[in-house]
């Protein structure tokens, strides 16, 4: 069991072999953090480590209690109001209008295992032995209202999640005006905070600052996770890297609008908040409810940052993702999107099916324009069901069928959340938008958001989907959204709600996901927004890959593909060879380049390969045989980022088979720089007394050779390994 309990001194110890977590409850029933960080020694007394001196102009508990100063102490869940300045993790607003609470404990439980999270995302247990539960249950007796805190340790990952129900008990009707899912204090700020932002097309670039006297935020009210914020973050200490140094990493379940914030104080200590962003969140509260809040899940290695990424992708992989695709390998695809946009014709399409066939390619999917009377972006979305015959003569069951006669698996896109003005269903439901009826909705892409907070919404696109889905032969859908949300108002609903649309809204996607990937479990479902717009882990509890960006440019993808990997694993990274010059970026990239990127991935081809010559349809082959023969330890191996694009003219990264007897590195440049130095590679992850054999060569080289002494970058000819935009694969095995 990873949890114990000491009565004589109230303290809750949470542990495995790697982390502790120490809560004490205080003799007033006020939670605090004693420790959390590397594993030590479990004592029945930690309380030394909780700061009782007295001090000037500080707010006591009672006068008595000098220790009871809840601005000095490290908090679990924090109100405002009672002597804590800092950032609360929850308000809940009465009927009289006061916002004061005084929550004490009351009781815990802990149980083996994990209970599933309603209607939310969660991680979750194959087992009860992979992880213990420890349920604390906080009361006001004002209010009666009833906080139930949950934390889950698993066994063999440093991992805690939390989250956090609040339960109205009492008469009145409450308002919750804040209700994040984990707060925590640590003792110092010494750290640097790591977090991925970016935009459309250069999504989950790293950057790095240092958090100072008060707030360091990020988070996004855009309706989805967005591109700007992705939800995670790191805190590293300064001296920490890759490979060593401690981390605490924090990501949040959730694909809707977020907040994660460090709060360092004037005595240098460090709030971390994380949950639903409270400036576009109330929720009434009646008697008997009960708000459930998304999980959040705090990391802890001093293993560096790779560590920290390795057990996010185990975490996902072995307790987060859902589908039966998780850990199989992912087909071949081609993906008509780049190659003709909206204008196909269905022979276009089974041209591109034969010769994909011809090269090796497993799937093909049929982008957006499939639908309505969609010919370009201004109608469609929502009238998902073929009505040009010009174009689909025999609509997507017959193109399905020609398409499986190929010995090619089927694959379609959707974005069920969308409507387009002009289509049937905006015409016969032109309320079941989201926007006040007495304003104007703002366009985006001309396109408006289907109210998903209601279900008669979303069960009307489920039938949509379902009928075309089980009418026709398809193995993959991929599941697109192209706009961020404005005017979030549910029309139908009462005033005093409008403050739950945005999480309604999100709650609505995730039983449609929910009930397509129940009713049709064999589907490999992608997800997509605008590219990378809702990569999160949220989402990836039902899609076990997302299309990672609309940035297909070889040299941008290293960074996009690098900064994801922090948190997301190689398997859930959709990543394609497309044309050049790249229609985002306007380079001319190798085509062994852009494959070296995107085989560290869901691999696949978006542009027209029926247009390619012959010496191009040789090399795809090759790949498309190099990827297969590799597929099972390039998607599902252990991931180690090794050179970063952020930091230096070059990069790399490499997969390392779960045996350490098979590795594959990958090596790109990004500018050349004349006359070079000779670089070395020092690999990650080897079994040091191995001998590996490089692409085949008779020669070996130890394990612990590869890792300190380090493979020199290949110099062919002057400096020809640093021409821009090459790359090199080394494969590495023990025979
Ligand atoms: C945005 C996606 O990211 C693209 O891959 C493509 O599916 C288009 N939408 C289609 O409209």
């Amino acid at each position: 069991m990873g949890i114990i309990y000491h009565q004589n001194s109230q303290e809750l110890h949470l542990f495995n072999n790697q982390l502790s977590y120490i809560i004490k409850v205080q003799s007033n029933g006020e939670l605090t953090n004693l420790y959390y960080g590397k594993r030590i020694h479990d004592k029945e007394d930690f309380s030394y480590l909780q700061p009782g001196d007295t001090r000037p102009l500080t707010v006591y508990q009672t006068k008595d209690s000098p220790h009871h100063s809840l601005q000095h102490v490290r908090r679990e869940y924090p109100d405002y109001g009672r002597g804590d300045f800092r950032t609360p993790a929850y308000v809940i607003r009465q009927e009289n209008g006061s916002r004061v609470t005084a929550f004490s404990y009351e009781s815990h439980e802990i149980y083996r295992g994990k209970k599933p999270l309603e209607g939310l995302p969660a991680t979750y247990t194959r087992n009860e032995e992979d992880a213990d539960t420890l349920e604390i249950c906080l009361r006001d007796p004002v209010t009666e209202a009833v906080i139930l805190l949950s934390y889950t340790v698993f066994c063999s990952l440093p991992v805690i999640t939390r989250h956090v129900q609040i339960m109205n008990q009492g008469t009145q009707k409450l308002v919750l005006e804040r209700a994040l899912s984990a707060s925590i204090d640590l003792p110092d700020s010494e750290y640097e905070m790591v977090y991925l932002t970016g935009a459309w097309a250069r999504e989950r670039h790293i950057r790095v600052r240092k958090p100072d006297h008060g707030i360091s935020s990020i988070g996004s009210m855009r309706g989805a996770s967005s591109a700007e914020y992705n939800p995670f973050f790191a805190l590293k200490r300064p001296s920490a890297n890759e490979d060593s140094g401690e981390v605490y990493g924090f990501c949040f379940i959730y694909s809707g609008n977020h907040l994660e914030q460090v709060e360092v104080d004037t005595e240098q200590s460090s709030r971390i908040s994380i949950g639903i962003h409270p400036d576009t969140f109330e929720w009434p509260l009646n008697p008997q409810e009960t708000f459930v809040t998304p999980e959040a899940v705090f990391v802890y290695t001093d293993q560096g940052l790779n560590a920290m990424s390795q057990t996010f992708h185990r975490l996902f992989k072995e307790h987060l993702m859902q589908s039966s695709w998780t850990d199989r390998e992912r087909p071949v695809l081609i993906n008509n999107w780049e190659a003709t946009e909206m204008d196909f014709t269905e022979q276009k399409i089974l041209e591109i099916a034969g010769t994909a066939k011809e090269l090796g390619i497993e799937l093909i999917v049929l982008d957006d324009g499939w639908f309505g009377g969609r010919e370009d972006d201004t109608t469609g979305l929502g009238d998902w069901f073929v009505t040009n015959f010009d174009k689909l003569p025999d609509g997507i069951e017959g193109l399905s069928d020609k398409i499986t006669a190929l010995g090619l698996q089927f694959g379609l896109w959707f974005e069920p959340e969308m409507v387009n003005p002009g289509t049937k269903l905006y015409r016969e439901h032109p309320d079941w938008i989201l926007c006040p009826a007495e304003r104007t909705p703002s366009p985006s892409r001309n396109q408006y958001v289907l109210d998903f907070s209601r279900k008669d919404v979303v069960d009307y696109i489920y039938g949509l989907m379902e009928r075309v889905l089980s009418q026709a032969h398809i193995s993959y859908v991929k599941w697109d959204m192209n706009r961020y949300i404005t005017e979030c108002y549910s029309i139908g609903t009462a005033a005093d709600s409008q403050g739950k649309t945005f999480h309604k809204y999100i709650l609505g996607v995730y039983s449609l996901y929910e009930k397509l990937t129940r009713r049709f479990p064999d589907i490999l479902f992608e997800s997509c927004a605008s590219g990378g717009a809702r990569f999160d882990p949220g989402i990836l509890y039902y899609a076990p890959q997302a299309w990672t960006s609309d940035d297909t440019d070889a040299i941008e993808r290293i960074k996009i593909q690098y900064g994801t990997s922090l948190v997301y694993p190689v398997s859930s990274m959709g990543a394609h060879v497309s044309e050049v010059p790249n229609l985002q970026t306007g380079r001319s990239t190798p085509l062994k380049t852009r494959a070296d990127v995107a085989m560290f991935g869901a691999f696949g081809y978006e542009l027209d390969i029926t247009a390619m010559s012959r010496e191009e349809k040789d090399a795809v082959r090759e790949q498309i045989a190099f990827v297969k023969e590799h597929r099972r330890l390039l998607q599902h191996g252990t991931f180690y980022r090794l050179k970063s694009p952020f930091q230096e003219n070059a990069s790399a990264w490499m997969m390392v088979s779960p045996n350490r007897k098979e590795a594959i590195v990958g090596y790109y440049n990004l500018l050349g720089t004349p006359n070079c130095r000779f670089d070395r590679l020092y690999l990650r992850g080897l079994n040091p007394d191995n001998a590996y054999h490089i692409n085949s060569s008779a020669e070996t080289y130890y394990g612990d050779e590869l890792m300190h002494a380090g493979i020199p970058i290949p110099h062919t000819g002057v400096c020809e390994s640093n021409v821009d935009f090459s790359s090199f694969i080394f494969y590495l095995s023990v025979v």
